[in-house]
């Protein structure tokens, strides 16, 4: 463990374990990115995947929107896909496509081309940056580490890229349904060891973003998805008892009452979960979000109004605001900044004395 400096702005890490903070602490899903001007110029010379293996770099675009915005929370430059990259799998990242694979897994049998990396050394360069940020922060805010969640990180593996569907994954659960479990065993033994390491290199606190489990229904999420999420938490949780755990399970509206019973301490909302409704099914949980992105397009008198509203859904305790979803490429930062401001400004009047 490294020495840090102390931390100066806690309001997340305080939410997140249930208590008062003066006001709501605020972050954006995909807060560094190609919605930056300051992240398309230094993009223009490197590609993706070299800025997130390049600790100074990957560093500098993880501080650009903590520059800018008055952000509570850092999240680390880097990408879910790191994680199938450090298992043998080549990932590539297509202008305009997204991620591609072009040897994805098809068939049981190909299950033996994986690797069990060393983390340490295959994904040290997460973990040099993660330390390179937490010092550049000096303590302004906490540093936020992150992975994607087994079911997640298969249907890219068999899917071969980025899909609206993810058919070919989905049937992989019901045509080898021994091989899925055995893949997403084997990656949440991975992604375990890989949390557990990022909070020793300076993360601390930890998001999973099993971003597809709205793919799943209510059956196949409670077999391919949840038992590997529960056990990701319930591992993390035995190393760093002190460290928030965040989950976001996209989509699962089912879910949210079976995700409040793990070991997890947040469970994130999408833009299509209602906050009042989600209170009542995960009790005592702090939850984020889960202002739609598609609000920040809208006039400021609008998002400001949205963001007021939400904040009245969640109430003034037990809530980290945030996007239900990523930033978009064509968001203006300038409405980052109004959706950033109208968090503190809204939070901080709701708790002020009549
Ligand atoms: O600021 C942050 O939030 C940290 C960085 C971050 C990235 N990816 C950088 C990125 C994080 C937390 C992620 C997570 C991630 N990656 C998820 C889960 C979150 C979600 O959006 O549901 C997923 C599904 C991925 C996989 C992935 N990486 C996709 C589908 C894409 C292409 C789509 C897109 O947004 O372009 C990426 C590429 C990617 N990851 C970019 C960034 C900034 C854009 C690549 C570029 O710079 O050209």
């Amino acid at each position: 463990m490294y020495d840090f400096p102390p931390l100066q702005n806690d309001l997340l890490l305080r939410a997140a374990r249930g208590e008062d903070t003066p006001r709501t602490p605020v972050w954006m899903m995909r807060q560094a990115g190609r919605y930056l001007p300051e992240y398309r110029a230094l993009r223009a010379g490197e590609s993706f995947f070299k800025v997130c293996r390049t600790p100074a770099l990957a560093a500098e675009v993880t501080l650009q929107p903590i520059e800018r915005f008055d952000l509570d929370a850092a999240i680390i430059f880097s990408d879910i896909l790191v994680v199938p990259q450090a298992m043998g799998m080549e990932v590539r990242m297509e202008k305009g496509e997204g991620p591609v694979f072009p040897e994805p897994l098809r068939q049981p049998d190909d299950l033996d081309r994986l690797l069990t990396p060393d983390v340490s050394t295959e994904l040290g360069y997460v973990f040099d940056a993660l330390t390179a940020v937490r010092r550049a922060l000096a303590g302004r805010v906490p540093l936020i580490g992150f992975c994607g969640g087994p079911w997640t990180l298969m249907a890219y593996m068999v899917e071969g890229a980025g899909s609206k569907q993810f058919a070919q994954a989905r049937s992989w659960l019901h045509r080898y349904p021994l091989a899925a479990h055995e893949l997403l065993r084997c990656l949440t033994d991975i992604l375990a060891d890989y949390l557990i390491r990022q909070v020793e290199a300076g993360a601390q606190v930890v998001q999973v973003f099993d971003s597809w489990a709205g793919l799943l229904g209510p059956r196949e999420f409670a077999t391919f998805s949840l038992p590997y999420l529960r056990d990701l938490a319930h591992r993390f949780k035995q190393a760093h008892p002190e460290a928030p755990c965040i989950v976001f399970a996209r989509g699962a509206h089912h879910a949210l009452k079976a995700l409040a019973d793990t070991e997890y301490d947040v469970i994130g909302l999408d833009w299509t979960m209602d906050p009042v409704a989600a209170r009542k099914k995960t009790g005592h949980k702090t939850l984020q979000g889960n202002l739609d992105p598609a609000v920040l397009f809208a006039k400021p008198s609008t998002i400001r109004a949205e963001v007021r509203r939400m904040l009245e859904a969640f109430g003034p305790r037990r809530h980290i605001a945030n996007l239900g979803h990523g930033m978009h490429p064509n968001h203006d930062p300038a409405h980052a900044r109004i959706f950033v401001d109208a968090v503190h400004e809204f939070s901080e009047t709701m708790r002020a004395p009549e």
